[in-house]
């Protein structure tokens, strides 16, 4: 076992910040003087109740909710959304359009597809998804109940640099794995959604941030436990809620706060990735898997030229103290996540290794 900490280039779950980390550690036992771990107390106590009400405030504005939209705490990670979304907005028209832009997005698209009609209103499978669709490439239809977007394919490497014109159609993204990263303009959507284990907190949830006006339109067969107005009218507490998961999530986001906040995030996450992207721009031995246009600041995604080298490569970088950067199993290769919690030294020691093995391998 490492006695020092490893740069963690994990997907997700993810590093979370150290200090995070070494606070829930000091309060895990006795949570400021209540005597307990948050683990061990009733969700429904006035100490727990602080902890959940300061961290959705929190959430609300370091992201700027507006009061058009409510804020969710849901079980079941992202996938658990692939689900709820049509079953509760499908309804309208029984019509929703999808852009494939990776294996979440199908994943999604294949699960709608169980509750309505899903067209496809683009896809990247041509090119393997190294590229993200432009605006002109999207077809929306105007009867479609919402359009559907994966916004960082965690997977490929890939993000989406704007946000889709959809006009009057509402708009549900995916932002588990760029959540947080950056400000955004929430009453431009109409549903967002993110699996809390990469730029948020430990597994186990899913924050969604929904416009108001969207809620009530479930489909008859609708699980209650999946249904966002039943999840809206008793504050994310139909049942028991993650409390520990939501305990970090808040941990996290005054860390946030105490970073500079969402503004400060986006700053840094150009930064990082420039320096992976700039090397692989000018290496003889790596080479990015996304087209430039379409590389994901959260995920960068390169190779070497086979897979003898590729798994050298992660093997010995591992024993220089820099994990998990093994690309997911269903496309190979290598993947560093930088998510907001990876300091800047972490991707620059990355760099520099990178550099050494080229020198010696190249
Ligand atoms: C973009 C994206 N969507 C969905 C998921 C699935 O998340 P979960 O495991 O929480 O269901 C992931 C997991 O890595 C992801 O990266």
């Amino acid at each position: 076992m490492p006695s020092e900490r490893i740069y963690n280039f994990s997907a997700g779950p993810s590093v979370l910040p150290l200090g995070v980390l070494e606070r829930a550690a000091s309060e895990m036992t006795n949570y400021r003087g209540s005597g307990m771990s948050v683990m061990e107390m009733s969700h429904r106590s006035q100490v727990y109740l602080t902890i959940f009400e300061k961290t959705k405030g929190d959430l609300k504005r370091l992201l700027a909710v507006p009061d058009t939209h409510e804020i969710l705490f849901m079980q079941g990670g992202a996938t658990f959304q692939f689900s709820a979304v049509p079953l509760n907005l499908i309804g309208k028209t029984g019509v929703a359009d999808y852009a494939v832009t990776g294996s979440f997005s199908a994943a999604a698209m294949k699960e709608a597809k169980k509750y309505g009609t899903i067209r496809i209103a683009a896809t990247t499978e041509a090119t393997n998804h190294t590229v993200i669709p432009e605006q002109r490439d999207l077809k929306v239809l105007p009867d479609a109940s919402y359009f559907y977007y994966c916004a960082n394919n965690t997977i490929y490497g890939t993000e989406w640099k704007y946000t889709p014109d959809t006009g009057e159609v509402p708009i549900v993204t995916d932002m588990s794995s760029n959540i947080l990263s950056k400000p955004l303009d929430i009453s431009k959507y109409g549903i967002i959604f993110a699996g809390v284990q990469k730029n948020m907190a430990p597994a186990g949830m899913a924050v969604v941030i929904i416009d108001k006006s969207l809620l009530g339109g479930e489909l008859p067969y609708t699980p209650k436990i999946m249904s966002y107005s039943a999840a809206a009218s008793s504050d994310s507490m139909l049942n028991t809620p993650p409390c520990y998961t939501i305990y970090m999530l808040g941990l996290v986001l005054e860390w946030l706060e105490e970073n500079g906040g969402v503004a400060q995030m986006e700053r840094l996450k150009a930064a990082k990735a420039a320096v992976l992207y700039d090397f692989l721009d000018s290496s003889r031995l790596f080479r990015g898997c996304a087209e430039a246009t379409a590389r994901s600041d959260m995920n960068v995604t390169f190779r070497t030229p086979n897979e003898e080298l590729d798994a050298k490569f992660v093997k010995e970088a591992a024993a220089a103290g820099l994990c998990n950067l093994k690309g997911h199993r269903s496309v190979g290769g290598m993947r560093a996540s930088i998510y907001n919690a990876m300091p800047p030294e972490g991707v620059g020691a990355l760099a520099d290794f990178m550099a050494r093995f080229e020198r010696e391998n190249g």
